[in-house]
């Protein structure tokens, strides 16, 4: 067990998969006690019982945090459970279609606004109060795709960029109360919606994806986390109002830039995370 986070309180949302679930796994490690927060079909049970294993503080929540009340509830879980809260981290969203705007569905664009958007206001409303009292932080899952838009969901780069910008703003505004808030922009990272088989995304996207980054190959939700966790901690006393890439260099590529990366930098780090849901992620709308 690390001590990084140690005594720290943190809700991660978009817990029970993906990068959410590295992020809940390796604050637990670090000795932070951790809500893990998802939809109620989400495997957050799972999560949190796995942290519980391995000798960690970790409990589940489940709700559509897309609404207030629950984002609410969630934050009173862990003021109740664990008596405050120190860390927020915005990583739930969604990726559910991609389509050319001309087809793209008004419910899928709703969709996206509600899950990507919507959930990160209203969970950074509810949080502050608590973040205020412990001079807390925040950080929030932006993207490459809110740097540079993307093709084929071009709404769902517009959500990221919104994410981005809300972010540099509540630094701005909250640096008056101690609490900092952050933004990792991930590129695209070996989860559920990156793989043809279940995602959303053809095989033509899976292939340029992979070329279009300076390493040739998906980034791990670890190597992520990595970063969350660093931003989560006081070793990042003087950073607020960043924007941390972890995008395997995507924002700066040009070209097929992949097919000339070197053998090392294409071979994933084996992860040393127990991510049994890493593929398990919700594609469909619901
Ligand atoms: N995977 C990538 O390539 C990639 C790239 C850039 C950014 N990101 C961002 O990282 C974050 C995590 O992505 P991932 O690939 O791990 O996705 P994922 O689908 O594996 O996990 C996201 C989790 O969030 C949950 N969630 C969605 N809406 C919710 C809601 N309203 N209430 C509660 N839970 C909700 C989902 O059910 C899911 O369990 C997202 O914000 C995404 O935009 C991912």
């Amino acid at each position: 067990m690390g001590t990084r986070l140690k005594d720290r309180v943190a809700i991660v949302t978009g817990g029970g998969a993906g990068i959410g679930e590295a992020i809940a796994k390796l604050f637990a490690r670090e000795g932070a006690r951790v809500i893990v927060a998802g939809l109620p079909e989400d495997p957050v049970d799972d999560v949190a019982a796995d942290i519980r294993t391995a000798g960690g503080s970790a409990l589940p929540f489940k709700g559509d945090l897309t609404t207030l009340q629950a984002a609410t509830d969630c934050v009173k879980t862990a003021v109740n459970e664990y008596g405050k809260l120190d860390i927020l981290i915005n990583n739930a969203g969604v990726f559910v279609e991609t389509n050319e705007l001309t087809d793209y569905t008004e419910e899928g664009f709703d969709y996206m606004l509600r899950n990507n958007v919507r959930s990160v206001f209203v969970m950074t409303k509810a949080a502050l109060p608590e973040l205020q009292k412990t001079k807390g932080n925040i950080v929030c899952a932006g993207s490459e795709a809110g740097v540079l838009g993307i093709p084929q969901n071009t709404p769902y780069g517009g959500t990221k960029g919104f994410v981005m910008a809300f972010a540099k703003g509540v630094a701005g505004e909250q640096a008056a109360y101690g609490v900092r808030c952050n933004i990792v922009g991930p590129g695209p990272i070996d989860t559920a919606w990156t793989h043809k088989e279940t995602g959303p995304m053809d095989k033509k996207m899976e292939k340029l994806n992979n070329q279009a980054n300076l390493m040739g190959r998906r980034g791990t939700p670890e190597e992520v986390a990595n970063v969350y966790l660093f931003l989560a901690s006081d070793e990042a006393s003087y950073v607020t109002g960043a924007v941390y890439m972890v995008d395997g260099g995507i924002t700066i590529g040009k070209g097929p830039v992949g097919d000339q990366a070197a053998k090392s930098f294409k071979q994933q780090p084996a992860t040393d995370l127990d991510l049994d849901h890493s593929m398990d992620g919700h594609t469909s709308i619901r």
